[in-house]
């Protein structure tokens, strides 16, 4: 048995794998998802409200959907489901010995009961990639409800595999120092196209990369014109690895450009501002940490830089990432630490005026 924030579970023996998931003869279980399922629980907190209705589309044991339950303090009603027997027995078995008899659980194909129930709050989290269940999920929401989606199929979505990225998420993705965020926005840029299908639009309230996987919160609301402004969000990046010159543009411009992709926020700063972390959770002081970036990088425009890059171009050690911030924004720019590269920046200054700053900071600093 392990615990997570103040959640018993009954989990399989071999549960210490890191990485992505895979399909296993066990019930799946992964000890090193928890951070996610900690940030789970205080989005629910935040966003739930009572009488809802919250779905844990695919299950396993009923970590995150009974996590939610447990730990969210809304009076909602929450439906865990898993097509494998031996996962709905033991989120069962879970469900009681946290005594949440009062949860739902079901043991069918997530899209079969997707087409026949509607939620206000629908958790996609699968092996590997979660296509196959966007189009049912999407149609399943309710409106205003939120697809909390996780991804981690992070190689076609980091450049690895172009092609495979482009049969699954008709976007092309591309390598670069930025390619995890560029990924995170293909996949966002996905659900737009595919909400807008049916008239309806996507506003992303947090979306983050951690470890190995993508995950999504995504707002879906109804409107043709508020899709229509979703999808003007759209664009594509460009990348010249000789200058640094990253671009986001409405257009591809060039064959090696990655793209279609979300260009717009990740984060609701309203949201982002009220989440705070607590002491019951295993992860707190990561989950502390992440908000802290994600307040500050929710201001500053995509595309980070990294300060490896920096120092490879202008040949001169990087100064130290917290002084360069401020240094930059005493100089009138905005500037961020990023989630997304403990060594990133984000800013909206130019990137002459970026390599300018750089080298002046380093060039003191050596003396
Ligand atoms: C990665 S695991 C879920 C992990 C779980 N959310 C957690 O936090 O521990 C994916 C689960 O999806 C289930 N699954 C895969 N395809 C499904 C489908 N089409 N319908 C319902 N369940 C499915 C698998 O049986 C597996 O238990």
């Amino acid at each position: 048995m392990v615990r997570e924030g103040v959640t018993d579970l009954l989990v399989p023996g071999d549960f210490c794998k890191k990485g992505p998931g895979s399909r296993t003869s066990e019930v799946f279980y992964n000890r090193q998802m928890e951070f996610g399922r900690d940030i789970s629980v205080l989005f629910g907190r935040e966003v739930f409200q009572e009488g809802q209705r919250i779905l844990d589309g695919l299950a396993a044991t009923g970590a995150r959907g009974l996590r939610l339950a447990n730990e969210c303090g809304v009076r909602a009603e929450f439906v865990l489901n898993d097509r494998d027997l031996r996962a709905a027995v033991l989120m069962k078995q879970n469900a009681e010995l946290n005594s949440l008899g009062h949860v739902t659980i079901h043991c069918r194909d997530l899209r079969s009961l997707l087409a026949d129930e509607q939620f206000d709050y629908i958790d996609i989290d699968p092996f590997g990639t979660p296509v196959e269940f966007i189009d049912a999920a999407l149609q399943s929401c309710r409106n205003r409800g939120v697809i909390a989606i996780t991804a981690t199929d992070t190689a076609p979505l980091y450049g690895a595999y172009p092609r495979t990225c482009l049969r699954r998420y008709g976007a092309l993705s591309a390598k670069s120092p930025f390619a995890h965020e560029t990924g995170l926005r293909i996949l966002i840029g996905f659900v737009v196209r595919e909400a807008a299908k049916l008239d309806r639009a996507v506003e992303p309230l947090l979306c983050y990369h951690a470890d190995h996987y993508f995950r999504c919160y995504l707002r879906i609301v109804n409107g043709a014109m508020r899709a229509d402004a979703a999808m003007g969000k759209l664009g594509f990046v460009s990348y010249d690895k000789k200058t640094m010159r990253r671009e986001m543009a409405l257009e591809r411009a060039s064959k090696s450009d990655a793209g279609p992709l979300w260009a717009g926020s990740l984060h609701s700063k309203d949201l982002v501002r009220a989440m705070r972390t607590t002491g019951d959770l295993g992860t707190a002081p990561r989950c502390a940490k992440m908000i802290e970036i994600w307040r500050e990088e929710a201001s500053v425009p995509p595309m980070f830089y990294s300060m490896d890059e920096l120092a490879r171009r202008t040949k001169l050690s990087p100064p130290k990432l917290a002084e360069f911030i401020e240094h930059l924004a005493e100089k009138g720019a905005s500037a961020s630490r990023t989630h997304f590269d403990p060594k990133g920046i984000k800013t909206d200054a130019p990137l002459a005026e970026l390599l300018r700053n750089y080298r002046s900071m380093a060039k003191a600093r050596a003396k």
